[in-house]
């Protein structure tokens, strides 16, 4: 059987070829330059596949997406969305991106973004007292999988937890708000971590009215996807409302151009989409256990709901 790995934009590239040989070592691991062998694929790694190489793989049975996320595959001009798609769900990335979002956050309480601009002038900016964790009122905006592991750290560590999601459901100790209740999820929060996916209805959803309902000395930590962000409404509402922390991860366009008044604003604080790395060896182990089930003629149960989008 063979393989097609297709993936431009990880780091460590390498690892992920050798974790790939060693999992799948009776399979031939093709790249898009072997297009003679496209008929023989069943499967595919891939994370931005280029859109002309999917009506190729005419066998194709399974694809597998790199990350958590499957918009770059949705998104795919020739994808018929009958084909399963297998996203990671990886613990090891849930605690990656809980670590991230707790680093981004203890930088909004404790000030630090402040020092930093201070030190780049050379100024000593004086004492400032820090948000102390149970004063704070952090929302979750998306609370699937990786929301979850977020979460669960924030809570462990005495923040009062509330979450936004499409569907109702109970999660112990956290407020839990859905529909057009978004209005109050927003106005209780003291600041807001976004990890939505990218879909139709996320699309712009952080524009310049959310903004507004926000507090005013606040922050947002986008790490879901940037096309849920109006950048241009962000980046009038950082220029006029100082005290609002920006901090993302994610951009509607990756890389984000060297123009992107994101980069010198004194509030906001970029990061190259790296919140949520892939971890490559239980990724491949969990990929490797599908295509078994898969080989043996077993249901493919893929969670991803095509037609949410996520
Ligand atoms: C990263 O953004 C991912 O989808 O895993």
């Amino acid at each position: 059987m063979t393989i097609l790995f297709h993936n431009t934009t990880f780091d460590k590239i390498d690892v992920w070829k050798k974790s790939i040989k060693k999992y799948f070592k009776n399979e031939n691991i093709i790249s898009i330059k072997d297009y003679k062998k496209f008929n023989e694929v069943k499967y595919a790694i891939i994370w931005n596949l280029p859109d002309e190489i999917l009506p190729k793989l005419k066998n194709l049975k399974v694809i597998f997406s790199m990350g958590a996320g499957v918009d770059h595959i949705l998104k795919l001009k020739y994808y018929n969305k009958k084909i399963p798609i297998i996203r990671i769900k990886d613990a090891l990335m849930g605690e990656r991106i809980a670590n991230y979002a707790l680093a981004q956050l203890l930088n909004y309480q404790l000030n630090f973004k402040i020092f930093q601009n201070s030190q780049n002038k050379q100024y000593w900016s004086g004492e400032r007292t820090p948000i102390d964790n149970k004063s704070l009122t952090v929302g979750i905006l998306g609370l699937g999988f990786l929301g979850n592991h977020i979460a669960r750290l924030l809570s462990k560590l005495n923040y009062n937890v509330i979450a936004y999601k499409k569907s109702l459901t109970k999660v112990k100790n956290i407020k839990i708000y859905t529909g057009k209740n978004i209005i109050n999820f927003i106005k209780n929060s003291d600041v807001i971590i976004s990890i939505l996916p990218s879909t139709p209805q996320t699309h712009n959803m952080i524009d310049k009215k959310f903004l507004k309902v926000m507090k005013k000395n606040s922050c947002l930590i986008n790490i879901g996807r940037g096309n849920t962000i109006e950048e241009k409404d962000l980046i009038n509402h950082l220029k006029k409302n100082k005290n609002f922390f920006a901090y993302l991860d994610v951009f509607k366009n990756e890389p984000l151009e060297p123009s992107s008044q994101f980069w010198k604003l004194p509030n906001s604080t970029i990061t190259p989409h790296v919140a949520g790395v892939t971890a490559i060896e239980p990724s491949v182990r969990y990929m490797y256990s599908i295509y078994k089930k898969v080989k043996q003629n077993k249901k493919v149960n893929s969670d991803v709901n095509i037609s949410n989008g996520y």
